[in-house]
């Protein structure tokens, strides 16, 4: 594995599989069973200039589960790119106070240029509409295990990926992860003007995948072995796309689209956030409780697999089962009150 996580362009399958085998040992302490410190003395750079939740906090919680510590900066406001600061500058900066840094950033190109002026390992957490490969990664593992406990196969599965495949970065580092593997399946249905990039599509299908597009998810899906559906990303519209804009309630993912065009074990995937409010037409909220919607064991995953991604990146990943201790804390057996008893 390279010096940074930028890209899905820096991983091959092998590196890949490495890091699904570390996530796979780092369960137990993302399960809270046991501790680790092998990461003691260590501080995390947290640089979010973009909204976000998931991305910002389970980075920061894996950093800490590992044994390190984690300093961070929220937005252009409270940094002194305000001010007008380099990436440049601040790359060299932050290099000097941390030993890991993650970055998320609206422009595109923008993770990489930082990276470009440090030694000290860097993650992409999210540059504008181009990737964010450490979500593809947990995306990877949620399948994979996803997979596993169907007795499914990876070899010829059929994934379908929908809503905003333009500016959705999760779905463009997906696409390009997915490919590594053995030839598969991939329907993609996004509304009009919101399609894959071309180059994408040309990709995946020169490594051998049967690539379709669809213009609606009105259509027989009942061999779809995953639906990965996203939100539509308005942040990244211009003005003239925004204006009038309104998300069909035709590409909307919901129990009835389940029940009636998908098999019953098809699994239904999504980054989130969300968009809940009533005419964002998202994945809905009717499908909570449903055993096939994977959505809050993708969220958890995100540990297992940014642990992963620390340890590999700062070359700990021998040293996890020498260092683990059990918890001394309550933990619940299962964390959220619709959690599917699997
Ligand atoms: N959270 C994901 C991202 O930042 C997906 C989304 O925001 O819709 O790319
Ligand atoms: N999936 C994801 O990146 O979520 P956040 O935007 O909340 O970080």
């Amino acid at each position: 594995m390279s010096r940074h996580l930028l890209s899905v362009d820096s991983l091959t399958r092998d590196s890949v599989n490495h890091l699904m085998h570390v996530a796979a040992r780092m369960e137990p302490i993302a399960q809270r069973r046991q501790v680790t410190r092998v990461l003691e003395g260590a501080v995390l750079g947290n640089l979010f200039f973009e909204a976000s939740t998931r991305t910002r906090v389970s980075f920061h919680a894996a950093f800490c589960r590992l044994g390190g510590s984690v300093c961070d900066t929220t937005g252009f406001t409270f940094s002194s790119m305000a001010k007008g600061e380099s990436l440049y500058d601040t790359s060299r900066v932050m290099s000097g106070y941390c030993d890991a840094i993650v970055m998320r950033h609206p422009d595109q190109g923008s993770v990489a240029e930082f990276a470009a002026a440090t030694h000290v390992p860097v993650i992409n957490g999210g540059d504008g509409p181009g990737e964010h490969p450490s979500q593809a990664l947990l995306d990877f593992y949620t399948i994979d295990k996803e997979f596993a406990r169907l007795g499914r196969k990876l070899a010829g599965a059929h994934v379908l990926l929908t809503g905003d495949l333009k500016y959705g970065r999760t779905v463009h580092s997906l696409i390009k992860l997915l490919s590594l593997y053995d030839p598969m399946r991939i329907t993609l249905v996004a509304p009009p003007g919101l399609e894959m990039p071309d180059y994408l599509i040309d990709l995946v299908a020169s490594r051998g995948h049967r690539v379709e597009q669809r213009a609606s998810l009105a259509d027989d899906y009942r061999d779809v072995d995953v639906v990965y559906t996203t939100r539509i990303q308005k942040e990244r519209f211009t003005a003239e796309m925004s204006e009038g804009f309104s998300l069909s309630r035709d590409f909307t993912v919901d129990r009835a689209f389940m029940d009636k065009r998908c098999g019953r074990d098809t699994i239904v995937m999504h980054p989130l956030p969300r968009d809940s409010r009533a005419d964002a037409n998202d994945l809905d909220v009717d499908l909570n409780g449903d055993p096939r919607l994977a959505i809050f064991r993708q969220t958890d995953n995100g540990i297992p697999v940014r642990m992963a991604i620390f340890a590999t990146l700062l070359q700990v990943d021998e040293l996890i089962e020498k260092d683990l201790r059990p918890v001394r804390w309550f933990v619940p057996e299962r964390v959220g009150v619709d959690d599917a008893a699997l």
